[in-house]
């Protein structure tokens, strides 16, 4: 590869080895554990526990090593090793999307006795290799931005920034207003809208990012074959659109399929009217049966303001990363 190469700084003692998955799981479960303690949710614990698990778990232990190429599960990847305790460690997930291979760098993790000695540097380094000996279509992953040593690490290896998510939770104990301002209605998107409002959607959640989520918001499309979709992934869904005097101002779509989280998706125009935008997620939370129990994602920016003022707050920005370097395998 081309980019800047990490050296290891010779007095960190110890070694870079092929995550081990019959070994490594337990110890790669508690360094992960230390190393992401101030920004664990209760999803991040349940994944070091079921990483934990897996660990003793001998049926997943036969199991896993024969899907390694065809599941999106952190099963491969590299540690540092120091005086026999993993000290470092770097998954690389697959994903599969239409022809395109991509791969996803993650749980990057340096105990903190060892940092600032390249650990994580050359394990990220050798990750990406890895990703181009196996063809990757491109390699991504995400950092919170509040993280700017991770960041510049990343940046320092030919990661560019390609998106900055907000994730957005419902604040409990605030009621929501539903009088709308003068002017504003709030009614069912009509299905020939359906055009303006899908450049919209594209425009906030742009297609390069897909192959991470299992579902977009081409759930809201009219027609019948989506309808038929809906059916059988026993999945549904609430619009609300937003009209000024006959003018199109958003649209606010909710998603439910079981077993998941609720998933709000908001469509908007290039210059979005901040008090449109808040009645509408107002009035969504004001027609949902579980609104605490909501995921809402939106490029974070000018927006945030409108919609804080509807009662989320921040749990989290994500800034998504691609490795520009070009492969030279
Ligand atoms: C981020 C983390 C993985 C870095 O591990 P590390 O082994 O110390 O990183 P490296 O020594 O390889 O750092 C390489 C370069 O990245 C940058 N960097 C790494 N950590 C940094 C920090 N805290 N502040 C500023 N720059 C930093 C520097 O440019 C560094 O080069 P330098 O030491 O010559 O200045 C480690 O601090 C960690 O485990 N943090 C908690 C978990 C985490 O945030 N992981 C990333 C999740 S996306």
């Amino acid at each position: 590869m081309t980019a800047a190469t990490i050296s290891v700084n010779t007095s960190s003692a110890g070694r870079m080895r092929p995550l081990n998955l019959l070994r490594d799981l337990p110890a790669v479960a508690d360094l992960i554990e230390i190393c992401f303690s101030s920004t664990l949710d209760p999803e991040g614990r349940s994944y070091i526990d079921q990483m934990r698990r897996s660990g003793y778990d001998s049926s997943f232990l036969n199991w896993a090593p024969r899907v390694i190429e065809t599941v999106s599960l952190p099963l491969t990847g590299f540690v540092w090793e120091s005086r026999g305790r993993v000290v470092g460690n770097v998954s690389l997930i697959p994903f599969n999307s239409g022809k395109k291979k991509i791969f996803l760098v993650a749980n990057v993790a340096t105990h903190p006795d060892y940092r600032r000695q390249g650990i994580a540097g050359h394990l990220t380094e050798t990750a990406i290799r890895r990703a181009q000996e196996r063809h990757a279509t491109s390699v991504w992953l995400h950092v919170r931005d509040d993280n700017p040593g991770a960041i510049q690490l990343y940046q320092n290896l030919g990661f560019v920034e390609r998106a900055r998510r907000t994730s957005w939770q419902v604040q409990s104990g605030i009621k929501p207003n539903t009088s709308l301002p003068s002017g504003l209605q709030i009614i069912p998107p009509s299905p020939r809208d359906w055009v303006i409002h899908s450049a919209w959607f594209a425009r906030a959640y742009p297609p390069e990012l897909d192959w991470y989520r299992p579902q977009t918001w081409n759930i809201f499309q009219p027609g019948i074959l989506k309808f038929l979709y809906r059916l059988m992934t026993d999945t549904s869904i609430s619009q609300w659109s937003a009209q000024q005097d006959g003018t199109l101002m958003g649209m606010i779509g909710f998603q439910h399929a079981a077993y998941q989280p609720g998933q709000l998706w908001a469509a908007l125009p290039v210059m979005p009217d901040a008090r449109a935008v808040t009645a509408m997620l107002l009035h969504a939370r004001s027609r949902l049966l579980y609104p605490h129990n909501l995921m809402f994602e939106y490029p974070c920016g000018p927006l945030d303001d409108a919609i804080r003022a509807a009662g989320f707050s921040p749990a989290r920005t994500l800034v998504w990363m691609e490795n520009a370097t070009p492969a030279t395998l």
